[in-house]
């Protein structure tokens, strides 16, 4: 399996830094964000990673992360040319995909759980899609799964509802089959502006080919001051606990 990470977006959220750096190389811990993307990906043995940013910021990837040699991993980039949704990223993708399933990360989410059993559910899966869900205390900043109580399957999802209906988030961490790009191709640019990947979710409910599994363990979207803060508190506890082991 492949893996796409996306790093473009504008990172307004986190002015007055993402004037002069993207987010995603913002220090987490001892690393620039990406980094733990890169390394979720690695350790669930995706090691053929795509990273999609806008062309200003190219540079100052390579710059770190060069090849992926320096991570014994391949990284190549495509260029997005602004940020017009994550759906809108991701048909750079295509190419690189080609016919296989993927792995899709936002380079801004953070979090504990390896991907391994995530990633061989999925390759178990014979087509469709997966996405991963966490339990949130602000659903207002998220795209929120409605569930059904008896059957358990997912029958909506709502990107950032004023009155949301649960507290399930869907995390930025998702698996496609192919099939994505035709959707993406038809999909409508929504109210702010971007080709969602909500609608694509909802697209792929709607066949009946969407799973979902809930992350056991913390999940941070990284995009704001004060979530940055709090990855950066997490890594850190991570990284002693690991060490008194
Ligand atoms: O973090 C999970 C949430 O991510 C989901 O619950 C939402 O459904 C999903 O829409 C997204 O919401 P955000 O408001 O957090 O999206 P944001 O604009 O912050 O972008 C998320 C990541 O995608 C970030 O790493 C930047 C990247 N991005 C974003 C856009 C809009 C791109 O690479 N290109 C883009 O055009």
């Amino acid at each position: 399996m492949k893996g796409v990470i996306l790093a473009g977006g504008n990172g307004t959220r986190l002015n007055p830094f993402t004037k002069i750096i993207n987010k995603h190389l913002l220090p987490v811990g001892p690393y620039p964000m990406i980094y733990w993307s890169l390394m979720k990906l690695k350790n669930a043995g995706i090691e053929d990673i795509l990273l999609i940013t806008h062309q200003d910021h190219l540079a100052d990837f390579k710059l770190v992360l060069g090849n992926g040699e320096c991570l014994n991993i391949s990284i190549q980039y495509e260029i997005q040319p602004y940020a017009g949704g994550i759906s809108h990223g991701l048909l750079y993708a295509k190419k690189f995909v080609g016919k296989e399933k993927f792995v899709l990360m936002l380079g801004d989410n953070i979090f504990e759980d390896s991907l391994v059993p995530y990633v061989r559910n999925f390759n178990n899966q014979l087509k469709g899609a997966k996405i991963l869900l966490k339990s949130v205390e602000d659903p207002e900043r998220y795209g929120i799964a409605n569930i059904d109580k008896v059957t358990k399957q997912i029958t909506s999802i709502i990107e950032k509802p004023k009155t949301p209906s649960s507290n399930l988030c869907v995390t930025g961490i998702y698996m496609y089959d192919y099939n994505i790009f035709h959707y993406i191709e038809k999909l409508s640019m929504s109210t702010r502006g971007e080709l969602e990947i909500t609608d694509i979710n909802n697209i792929y409910i709607s066949k009946k080919e969407l799973s979902y599994e809930i992350l056991r363990g913390w999940w941070i979207d990284a995009g704001t001051h004060q979530s940055l803060y709090k990855a950066n508190q997490l890594i850190q506890k991570n990284s002693d606990e690991s060490r008194e082991e």
